[in-house]
């Protein structure tokens, strides 16, 4: 895993940023995994700025969402379908038929959990999955306890999440209880991760994901089993670290490093 630790959340987002750019422009119709959430705002700021100000295409890209809220209809305002929409989607030039997010209404999550996963599949796989973490170690609404190896299911969300999703909602009881989520198996086929988090109430969760035993109670550990892996946090989600002197001087000896690639 690499970790990447910036002074602030605009520079850990716009080095996030150029992660994506990265990608599309030696693969330009790349799949993408999405996230939703504060974490990636910045992110989405800029590369939204990237395709007005530079160019970047999204003509050809495939994106699917890693979880959906069950209950929400895509026009309300706390839908993941709506967030995705108004933060990123309605700004870049990703075609409409190529955006796939969740169904928060299906009447038959089994089926649907397994159309999303073969759809994934029949796009080629996702190449560049960005990720967040809860303030619970949680990776999409991989709960604390899930299997490492799960798929696309529907999930209960723990109540620290509930908790930390209610600042978005008027009230505490609207938050919705039940979630449909990409698995952690699913998460860890994508052939690059991008785990981003900010902010002091993150620091146990990320050195728990880091620095920590790989284990279902912090399903953000599992990053650890992946052989492309890139942590980008700001300097309060690093406060927890015990190797962050290790990490800086990586990042400081990085030029001088030999290429192998
Ligand atoms: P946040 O959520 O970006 O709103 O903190 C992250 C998550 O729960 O994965």
């Amino acid at each position: 895993m690499e970790v990447i630790i910036k002074a602030t959340y605009e520079d850990m987002s716009r080095a996030a940023a150029q992660e994506v750019a990265r990608i599309l422009n030696t693969k330009p119709n790349a799949v993408l995994g999405m996230a939703t959430g504060s974490t990636p705002l910045g992110l989405y700021r800029e590369l939204v700025r990237m395709h007005r100000d530079e160019g970047l295409d999204f003509s050809q890209v495939t994106t699917f969402n890693l979880d959906e809220y069950v209950g929400l209809r895509p026009s309300h305002p706390q839908s993941y379908h709506f967030f995705m929409h108004e933060n990123f989607f309605k700004h870049v030039n990703v075609p409409k038929q190529n955006i796939y997010i969740p169904s928060g209404s299906t009447n038959n999550y089994p089926s649907f959990c397994a159309w999303y996963e073969q759809r994934i599949e029949e796009c080629g796989g996702i190449d560049l999955q960005i990720l967040g973490i809860g303030s619970d170690g949680h990776v999409a609404f991989n709960e604390p306890g899930s299997s490492l190896t799960s798929r696309t299911r529907l999930k209960t969300l723990a109540r620290q999440t509930i908790e930390d999703n209610a600042r978005f909602f008027e009230r505490r009881e609207d938050v919705p209880i039940y979630a449909i989520t990409m698995g952690v198996g699913t998460i860890l086929e994508a052939r690059e991760l991008l785990l981003c988090a900010n902010g002091k109430n993150k620091a146990w969760a990320v050195a728990a994901a880091i620095e920590g035993p790989v284990t279902g109670m912090v399903t953000a550990s599992a990053l650890q089993m992946h052989p492309h892996a890139k942590v980008f946090l700001d300097s309060d989600a690093a406060g927890e670290l015990k190797m962050r002197a290790y990490y800086d001087w990586i990042e400081e000896r990085r030029p001088g490093a030999p290429r192998y690639n």
